[in-house]
């Protein structure tokens, strides 16, 4: 069972997850999600929580007051690890995933605006794990949306969520044989679809000949989506064939050449 408390000013942003793998998860009782009002913890009539940066600038600070407030509440004596997404902080990716699915409790709070007073991060800084987390070098209005993905894809990788255990694995990004390789094109029924025919080695039945044709897609997907990627590639995780593969396409993997 994983506890996942989520602090927002905009909790109704988080009805996604009473649907689908999330939602049943949290029936199941595998997911114990928790959705909090910032605002609760205000003292003024306005409910106010946020105000203008010192130093100037463009824009609105979270006040630290009302999130200490509201953390303290929401954690008690206990200490989850705590996520703040922002476009500054370090990057969401499945390890960082596989790494939060590992933890009982999760505390994500949501910052709006310009963001949360930075005396937030380092005062919980002292007493629990704190990440700024960045889901990707673009800038959304707020961590809602953020801290919705991160639950998704942590929430996948929990056992028992995902109705086929292999799913989880075998991504394009999961650790393993495909590290660094996209996944490849998928196909299914009919053969025929608007004159478009599914790959024939596809419907061989030879399963050497589909593991080698998946791989070379998953290679030529690589570069054409991802060449910074495909250039990371460990040339020994390469066999002959993807050698001829990346010569055919003139590309070149392993690491940089530096100068001097
Ligand atoms: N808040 C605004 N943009 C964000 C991003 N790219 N990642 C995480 N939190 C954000």
């Amino acid at each position: 069972m994983m506890r996942l408390d989520i602090v927002s000013i905009f909790p109704e942003y988080f009805t996604p997850l009473d649907v689908s793998l999330i939602g049943k998860a949290r029936e199941r009782g595998t997911l114990d999600v928790r959705l909090h009002q910032l605002r609760d913890w205000t003292r003024d009539v306005h409910k106010t929580v946020d105000d203008t940066p010192y130093g100037g600038g463009p824009g609105m600070v979270m006040k630290p007051e009302v999130w200490g407030e509201a953390i303290d509440d929401v954690i008690g004596d206990g200490t989850p690890r705590m996520i703040v997404p922002t476009p500054s902080g370090r990057p969401f990716t499945q390890e960082l995933a596989q790494e939060l699915a590992r933890e009982p409790w999760l505390l994500f709070c949501c910052g709006r605006y310009e963001g949360i007073d930075s005396r937030v991060m380092t005062e919980y800084g002292s007493r629990l794990r704190v990440d700024e987390v960045s889901i990707g070098d673009y800038v959304l209005a707020g961590g809602e949306v953020a801290v919705l993905v991160m639950v998704e894809a942590i929430g996948r990788l929990l056992p028992g969520v995902l109705g086929n255990a292999c799913s989880a694995v075998d991504d394009s990004f999961a650790p393993g044989a495909m590290r660094n390789l996209l996944e490849g094109p998928v196909y299914t029924k009919p053969p025929v679809w608007r004159g478009h025919e599914v790959p024939a080695v596809l419907l061989s039945g030879h399963h050497g000949k589909v593991a080698r044709w998946r791989r070379d897609q998953a290679l030529r997907r690589t570069i054409a989506n991802r060449p910074e990627l495909a250039a990371g590639l460990d040339p020994a995780t390469l066999d002959k064939h993807d050698r001829a593969l990346l010569g055919e396409l003139s590309f070149r993997v392993g690491p940089e050449d530096v100068a001097n």
